[in-house]
């Protein structure tokens, strides 16, 4: 019979079954009995892994100064309330830096200024960059090489803004005084960028007060300030147009009580950055005509132009020292991601694409 040979060839495993059963129910009772602690000890928990580096300094070295300008590696305690930060530019602290920080368009094209010793396993290479895709060079040879993004994007593992809007300190605020309506200030003058050709028309609609190196006018950095001041309005238009590439050209108006008429990326962009009624978008107008007329407008009707700094009764736009703050930024950013892994291999389409 089918049935009893099948249990047949069981029968000799169920005593076995039973006799193991037993002993396991009999061990399980036994661990149950005993203290917590004990029961603690006799297993080997895997240690996390700690994700904040503690007890020693994080060293961020910065391997080549940005555009060959050395900047002062000041406390990020006291800056930026960052601790456990140590800077420097000593490339022998190559070997036990927790973060190398490498400027783009410093690079060259052939490495030959990189480092060439081993990489330390914990050591991230941060690649630094704050100017456009436009005026970047885009570098294949880069892939594969960093670890990390410091940008101007709010996409980049370290963002790094050209300004900022804080809560403003007092109250006494006043719109400096005026002696011209809409000034610009321009160095690189490049005749296939869409803020020339813009700037082309406006002119022919209403004057316009022109500095830089691109019209012979030059302004001395203690007249910078002053001169964007006097004017009720100021050209904020950004050499190339790209997500999230707001610059100084945007926060040195609002920082000094003048209104920036913005060419960049959308209006809905520039409102992640700073209060809508800040600003005036050049897309908020048909033409450069239509923008002109309401800026003739607004010179003839003084409450009308004060509102664009109702903002000022709260709030105020500070620029940032860009490099200094980049530096602590990553160290924060090292420190608080201490353990983790992480390699910045798309960078030619994140950024260039
Ligand atoms: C001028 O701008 C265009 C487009 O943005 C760019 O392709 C070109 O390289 C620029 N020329 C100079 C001299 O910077
Ligand atoms: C940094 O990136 C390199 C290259 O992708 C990778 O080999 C290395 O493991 C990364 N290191 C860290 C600490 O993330």
């Amino acid at each position: 019979m089918p049935t009893a040979s099948f249990q047949g060839t069981l029968r000799p495993f169920v005593m076995p079954i039973v006799i193991l059963g037993g002993l396991g129910i009999l061990f399980l009772t036994i661990l149950y009995k005993m203290p917590a602690t004990w029961l603690v000890s006799q297993l080997r928990f895997e240690e996390p892994a700690p994700m904040v580096k503690e007890h020693s300094q994080t060293i961020i070295l910065i391997w080549m100064w940005p555009f060959g300008n050395a900047f002062a590696l000041s406390s990020c305690s006291a800056l930026f309330n960052i601790d456990g930060c140590y800077l420097t530019a000593d490339r022998n602290m190559y070997s036990k830096s927790d973060g190398v920080i490498f400027h783009h368009r410093d690079i060259h094209l052939d490495l030959s200024n990189m480092p060439n010793s081993q990489r330390p396993p914990f050591q991230k290479w941060v690649w630094m960059n704050l100017e456009s895709p436009t005026n970047s060079k885009k570098e294949s040879n880069l892939k594969g090489l960093f670890n990390v993004t410091l940008n101007y994007r709010r996409d980049a593992d370290i963002p790094l803004h050209y300004g900022t809007i804080v809560q403003a300190e007092g109250n006494n605020f006043k719109i400096p005084s005026k002696n011209k309506l809409v000034c610009w200030i321009v160095s690189n003058w490049n005749s296939s960028q869409i803020r020339v050709a813009y700037y082309n028309v406006l002119k022919q609609y209403i004057n316009i007060d022109v500095y830089g190196k691109a019209f012979g006018k030059p302004v001395s950095s203690q007249d910078f300030d002053a001169t964007i001041g006097s004017c009720k309005f100021y050209l904020s238009f950004e050499n190339s147009i790209h997500k999230d590439y707001i610059t100084e050209k945007l926060y040195n108006p609002l920082s000094v009580g003048t209104v920036p008429i913005v060419l960049g990326p959308s209006r809905q962009n520039y409102e992640k950055f700073v209060p809508g009624d800040a600003f005036i978008h050049v897309e908020d107008f048909f033409s450069p005509k239509e923008l002109a007329e309401h800026i003739l407008f607004l010179d003839k009707n003084e409450d009308m132009y004060q509102r664009y700094f109702y903002w000022r009764r709260h709030l105020e736009a500070k620029l940032t020292s860009l490099f200094i703050r980049g530096a602590c930024l990553t160290c924060n950013y090292i420190r608080t991601h201490y353990m983790e892994h992480k390699a910045a291999n798309n960078l030619d389409t994140w950024y260039w694409e």
